[in-house]
């Protein structure tokens, strides 16, 4: 069978990762997919920086565009980030012109999302976002197919690796927070503005899009609640270890008579509980299903190697010729945003 032809544009943390990922386990994607995995295109900025990748045989596109309507790329992979241009425009270039689209992007993703999936459709291609949430925890695909029979009631969890990180390592080290966050820029786990993270956005943007999944809601960062966790101090960390919890930046959703209620806020949780050990840049995302016991996935939320490892899974899924309905049709109503206490947890 023919290669699938790829295009990557993006080739800084996650983007350079998935082209050593791809090199790297040709073989075992090629018997995977039943077909071979090439990366045929690439852009970047910067043409002159300095990758440590082997590019040669690899055409340099001109920008992202080029790319995304480039005739002999057949999966278009955006790594850039960002809403506007290039991410965005450059996307709907891709599926318009009949090419599977493959991001990480969980800002266009929590923004767009419904808009490109519809023009995914109406063009019967992929729109994959595995690694918008969670890194390489395969939460999306749980959502859409493990659970697509079972109605949930609550989704919550530990959905951004630098927060987690920062508090970890205040809590831990007694570091200042400003130093932690310069430990997380320098291991990739940031955004390009670190303000997403800590100020709670990236949460927000994350939960919009497991509502919707999980509720069939309309993807409405809007709609969240968002506190981060620039104010917290070693003090508030400590006070809390006193009083037997811990501090974590928590994304809720949950089904309320009033619809569904999103919330991220930090949030002291009970030292024992399993929530409670989830440290460092690791996410957990958990599940409450009507009739099942509640389900935990746990792992890697950030980082190159596990944000490609999510990243290859999806353009794997367009080389099988896999295409999962990117959202369903939305059929919940939103809660308003309220501040007032959950009443449980
Ligand atoms: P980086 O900032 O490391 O890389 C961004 C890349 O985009 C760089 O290679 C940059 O080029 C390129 N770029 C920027 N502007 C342009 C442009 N106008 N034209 C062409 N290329 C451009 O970001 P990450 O790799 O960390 O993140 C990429 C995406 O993945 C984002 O959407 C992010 O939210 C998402 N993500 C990131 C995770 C992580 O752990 N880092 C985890 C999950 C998702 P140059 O290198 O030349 O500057
Ligand atoms: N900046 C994000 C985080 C990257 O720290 O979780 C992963 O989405």
């Amino acid at each position: 069978m023919d290669a699938l032809r790829v295009g990557i544009a993006g080739l800084g943390t996650v983007g350079a990762e998935v082209v050593r990922v791809i090199e790297r386990q040709e073989r075992t994607l090629a018997a995977r997919c039943g077909r071979p995995v090439r990366v045929v295109a690439v852009t970047a900025r910067s043409k002159a920086k300095k990758r440590g990748l082997d590019l040669r045989g690899i055409k340099w596109a001109k920008n992202p565009l080029a790319i995304a309507t480039d005739p002999e790329v057949d999966c278009f992979v955006e790594l850039i980030g960002g809403v506007d241009e290039p991410a965005g425009p450059a996307i709907e270039a891709a599926l318009a012109a009949g090419k599977s689209v493959v991001t990480a992007n969980k800002a266009l993703i929590a923004k767009h999302g419904l808009k490109l999936a519809a023009l995914a459709e109406k063009h019967g291609v992929a729109l994959n976002y595995e690694a918008a949430v969670g890194a390489a925890i395969p939460v999306i695909k749980t959502l859409r197919e493990g659970l697509a029979g079972t109605d949930i009631d609550r989704i919550y969890g530990i959905l951004n690796g630098t927060c987690n990180y920062i508090l970890t390592r205040m809590e831990q080290e007694g570091l200042s927070f400003d130093e932690c966050l310069k430990d997380a820029q320098r291991l990739g786990y940031a955004e390009a503005n670190p303000a997403f993270d800590v100020d709670g956005h990236d949460t927000a943007q994350k939960l919009s899009i497991l509502a919707s999944l999980a509720f069939g809601t309309k993807v409405a960062q809007s709609a969240v609640y968002v506190e981060g966790i620039t104010s917290i101090t070693p003090e508030d960390l400590r006070a809390a270890a006193d009083l037997g919890y811990r501090l974590k930046l928590l994304g809720v959703a949950v089904r309320t008579p009033q619809g569904i209620e999103q919330r991220v806020h930090p949030t002291m949780v009970p030292r024992s509980s399993s929530i409670a050990q989830v440290m460092g840049v690791t996410n957990a995302v958990t599940i409450d299903g009507d009739g099942i016991p509640p389900i935990t996935l746990v792992g890697a939320g950030a980082g190159a190697a596990a944000t490609a490892s999510a990243v290859v899974a999806d353009i794997a899924d367009v080389a099988r010729g896999i295409r999962a309905e990117p959202f369903g049709r939305p059929v919940a109503k939103l809660a308003a945003i309220s501040k007032a206490p959950m009443q449980r947890h």
